[in-house]
């Protein structure tokens, strides 16, 4: 029930801070410690190589979840679009384990890879928000993304839980490896949790920055570099599914390759800027096309902010921004879809799981 939210949407925009604290409940054991299956464990440690299949919103949370294991467990990690995959399956590796990431379980395209895999042999989890869901009972191993039913169209919360399990999965290989993070995963989800909060307390400012930048545009661009890249190219899906405004998530250096000839007089531009390795160079990417006449929306982190940004996040550990940076491009989009009378939950042409390929 949305009680007395006016959308589904803003509703599971607005459990994201829940949902944060039942993963890392779920996920814990009595004394602390990150509990995942021993068995899963085990999988993923036998594997030279993990291969992520998705699609969608499912598909971005696996490129963030690629980087978590990469340089944390320091496993090899490759991610793709299931319907690509299924059509021009990559050479694999010896001994490959698949990662299905889906919140519905449902999604037809991933199934199809996932009946690929099993046929050929090899072993794989899903990451899902429903137990028993198909892609659950086909898999080996499954783990839970305990955010509750997701009814708007607009995948939200399902996101931000996807990239809490992967990391708590590669936190967790880590451990196993005697690789363990310089840093306490849980205690910084918590503090994740509150940083949600906080931002889901400014929603008029959203709103604003919707009005000002989206309400008449034809366009919109996201970007943003590593990790800021990612969440830009969620950013986008957002906007272009409910507000119909065509949007494009762009790395910020392979703009000038071509892309940065769309940029015109007043183009709204979005860039995320939460990486402090990255700062010079996404602010340069700023300049070149403010220089062509954009109409930038910086929406930097405490600690890396400067004169002009529209936004700062709240800070939090450089390696789980996206948690956090994603939540107002969410809302953006959200009230962008308001201000242009689309219906949010029940965007056109689209349906909540897409169970044919
Ligand atoms: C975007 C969205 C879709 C889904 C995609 C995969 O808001 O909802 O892109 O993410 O259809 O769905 P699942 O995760 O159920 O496999």
């Amino acid at each position: 029930e949305k009680g007395t939210y006016p959308h589904y949407m803003l509703k599971e925009i607005d459990e994201q801070p829940l949902v944060m604290r039942k993963i890392i409940q779920k996920y814990q054991d009595v004394n602390g410690q990150l509990n995942v299956d021993t068995e899963i464990v085990n999988a993923v440690n036998e594997a030279d190589r993990i291969y992520i299949v998705a699609c969608g919103t499912s598909y971005h949370a696996g490129l963030v979840g690629k980087q978590f294991i990469e340089k944390w467990a320091e496993i090899p990690v490759e991610v793709h679009v299931a319907s690509e995959f299924s059509y021009n399956m990559p050479l694999l590796s010896e001994k490959p384990l698949f990662i299905f990431i889906s919140q519905s379980g449902e999604t037809a395209d991933s199934r199809a890879v996932l009946v690929q895999v099993k046929e050929l042999g090899h072993k794989a989890l899903t990451i899902t928000n429903v137990p028993g869901s198909t892609l659950s009972r086909e898999a080996d191993y499954t783990l839970l993304l305990h955010a509750g039913p997701e009814i708007a169209v607009a995948s939200t919360k399902a996101y931000t839980a996807q990239i809490a399990v992967l990391a708590i999965l590669a936190a967790v290989i880590a451990e196993a490896n005697g690789k363990a993070l310089s840093f306490d995963l849980m205690q910084e989800l918590g503090i994740i949790a509150n940083a949600m909060e906080t931002l889901c307390d400014q929603k008029e400012e959203m709103d604003t920055i919707a009005r000002e930048y989206l309400s008449t545009t034809r366009n919109c661009f996201f970007i943003g570099r590593t990790l800021d890249y990612y969440v830009g190219l969620e950013g986008a899906l957002k906007l272009k599914e409910i507000s119909y405004i065509q949007a494009e998530g762009f790395a910020g250096g392979e703009l000038k390759h071509g892309t940065i000839a769309l940029i015109e007089h007043g183009t709204p531009v979005i860039a995320l800027a939460t990486q402090e390795h990255i700062n010079l160079s996404i602010r340069g990417n700023v300049k070149e096309v403010v220089a062509r006449g954009a109409n930038p929306c910086i929406i930097s982190m405490k600690g890396l902010e400067e004169e002009g940004d529209r936004f700062v996040l709240p800070k939090v550990n450089e390696d789980l921004t996206p948690l956090i940076s994603v939540i107002p491009l969410q809302l953006i989009a959200y009230y962008a879809a308001l201000h242009r009378s689309c219906d949010v939950d029940k965007p056109r042409n689209l349906a909540k799981s897409v169970t044919v390929e």
